[in-house]
């Protein structure tokens, strides 16, 4: 009975194994705390789901998993590094680096990791296969390739929301009437004016430009060198290279919709936002724990993030932020890496601090922040109101599209940037709307049909199921760009006008010289 009983069980576990269990090649190549974290997320959902995992990043990751690999594609310089602008106010205002600049940053980390001496062994051992590679989507499509070489289909990821150019990836640019460029330094409010209108379709058509250079004259040739010998050692030829680029089958965005911008989209693009965020959250430490608790007036959290650092400060902002600091009844706790002397009684400086742990404590009232999205999604899922120094990225626009729902303040990094800090922090803590707008926000994050790791297994074990996911993919992609704005029907329009007009041209003269033969008829008579 027991044999019986045990073997349809062994049988059962054994099935679910087989159809549980896939080869995943995960690959984050950004050299930034903020972007490998995320992945680091995505690698253990994937583990704990018991697929078999092969992870490629420049932060090494520690895992006992038998099925879990690390490929370090660590490198002594990047260019993520140049991208970090210098805290100082006058260089901010007069040297905003041209929009395109990202495209540059974006193949460099991409092509690092390919020429990365220990990736390029993954891609010429022929023996090597996976079911899926799982990409990092960062400004550049040279990683698509790597499902060609393995032959499944490919998912990219994005770590911050959806806008055109990602969309573009998998489906079309979105409209530039009713979307902005995240890039840019503002979001206008739905409807544009003429002008804004203008000006959104001119960065796309702007940056398009630069996109179509970058595929065919940067990217190019760098994918015939990374990749050319992967594919002759498995026998094929190397295909063209830019209808791999939008091959993807899936697109998975960091994000959820009460943050970013309202988009229509394809079946193929889904929300993951909030995925990086255990549930329960962790516990604080006891010391800090004890700091929270005594807060009366509640707890101020200051943090730039990982990639700003204490140093990057201007001497005097840091004196004024503490003198404004001391003038305050709440705690503050700062996330800086450096002591600073005579410090109020209620400033607490921490060199790392457990981010989401002290948001969602219930004392904790603001968050003082860049407006990176990371730091966005968590205080939005503790139903935090914000304040944010946008610096560059997507900062300005996640915090544009913050203060729009009413749930924080944008302070610009100018010399009075303490100043405003002071009166937003009296903005947020007396108007009481902030704190509502913000807890609506949480609510909606939180109202998910399925976890939202679940559901990210759920798309992935499709997507390799069906290998590639047809069903769900954009109809838009069978489109050359003329089909898709019609401007063959377009042509053919204005000649057909231009004929037109030819003809009835033609008809006057004709009307015109057989009135003047028949004028000149009756003057013979
Ligand atoms: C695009 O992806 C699908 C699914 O992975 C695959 O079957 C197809 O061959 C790919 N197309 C190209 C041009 O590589
Ligand atoms: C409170 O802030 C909201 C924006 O979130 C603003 O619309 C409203 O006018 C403010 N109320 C007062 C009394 O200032």
């Amino acid at each position: 009975m027991c044999i019986k009983k045990c073997s349809v069980y062994l049988f059962l576990l054994a099935t679910i194994h087989m159809c549980v269990s896939s080869k995943i090649l995960v690959i984050f190549p950004v050299n930034a705390r903020s972007h490998t974290s995320l992945g680091d997320s995505i690698v253990h959902t994937l583990l704990d789901a018991g697929h078999e995992v092969t992870y490629v990043s420049p932060f090494p990751m520690k895992s006992t998993n038998s099925r879990f690999r690390f490929i370090d594609i660590r490198s002594p310089t990047t260019e993520a590094d140049k991208e970090k602008p210098h805290l100082n106010p006058v260089h901010l205002k007069n040297n905003p680096m041209p929009l395109h600049h990202i495209l540059k940053v974006g193949s460099s980390h991409a092509q690092q990791a390919l020429q990365h001496p220990a990736l390029q062994e993954l891609l010429q051992d022929r023996y090597e296969q996976f079911d899926l590679v799982l990409a990092e989507w960062f400004y550049s499509g040279l990683l698509a390739p790597l499902a060609t070489v393995f032959d499944c289909p490919l998912v990219w990821y994005f770590s911050a929301d959806v806008y055109w150019q990602v969309l573009q990836m998998v489906h079309e640019p979105s409209s530039p009437i009713y979307t902005a460029e995240q890039r840019a330094f503002s979001v206008p409010a739905v409807p544009f004016t003429p002008p804004e209108r203008a000006y959104q379709l001119w960065l796309q058509l702007y940056l398009s430009g630069w996109i179509y250079y970058f595929t065919h004259y940067v990217e190019k040739p760098v994918y015939v060198e990374v990749y050319d010998r992967a594919m002759n050692i498995r026998g094929r030829m190397l295909p063209e290279y830019e209808p791999l680029v939008y091959n993807g089958s899936l697109l998975l965005i960091n994000s959820y919709p009460p943050l970013g911008q309202s988009m229509p989209l394809p079946q193929n693009v889904k929300y993951i936002g909030g995925h990086h965020i255990d549930n329960p959250i962790k516990t604080l430490p006891k010391d800090l724990e004890r700091v929270m608790e005594n807060a009366r007036n509640g707890v101020i959290f200051f943090s730039m993030g990982s990639n700003v650092k204490s140093k990057d400060f201007p001497e005097t902002i840091k004196q004024q932020l503490v003198d404004v600091f001391r003038q305050l009844d709440q705690t503050v706790i700062w996330k800086f890496e450096e002591k600073i002397d005579d410090i109020p009684r209620n400033l607490h400086i921490l060199e790392w601090a457990p981010q989401l742990s002290i948001l969602c404590h219930p004392n904790t009232k603001v968050m003082i922040t860049h407006g990176e999205l990371l730091s966005l999604i968590e205080a939005t899922y503790c139903g935090v109101p914000i304040i944010a120094i946008p610096l560059f990225g997507d900062q300005f626009f996640n915090i544009d599209l913050t203060v729009a729902r009413g749930a924080g303040i944008r302070v610009d990094f100018t010399e009075e940037l303490p100043r405003k800090i002071f009166e937003a922090i009296h903005e947020i803590s007396t108007n009481q709307s902030y704190r509502h707008n913000a807890e609506s926000a949480s609510t909606i994050f939180k109202s998910r049909p399925t976890p939202v790791n679940t559901e990210l297994l759920h798309w992935l074990r499709l997507v390799i199921d069906t290998r590639g996911a047809a069903h769900l993919r954009s109809p838009v992609q069978k489109l050359t760009v003329t089909e898709r704005y019609c401007l063959d029907l377009l042509v053919s329009l204005l000649l057909l006008l231009w004929f037109l007009s030819k003809v009835v041209k033609l008809i006057k003269v004709y009307l015109k010289s057989t009135d003047m033969d028949s004028d000149s008829g009756k003057k013979e008579q």
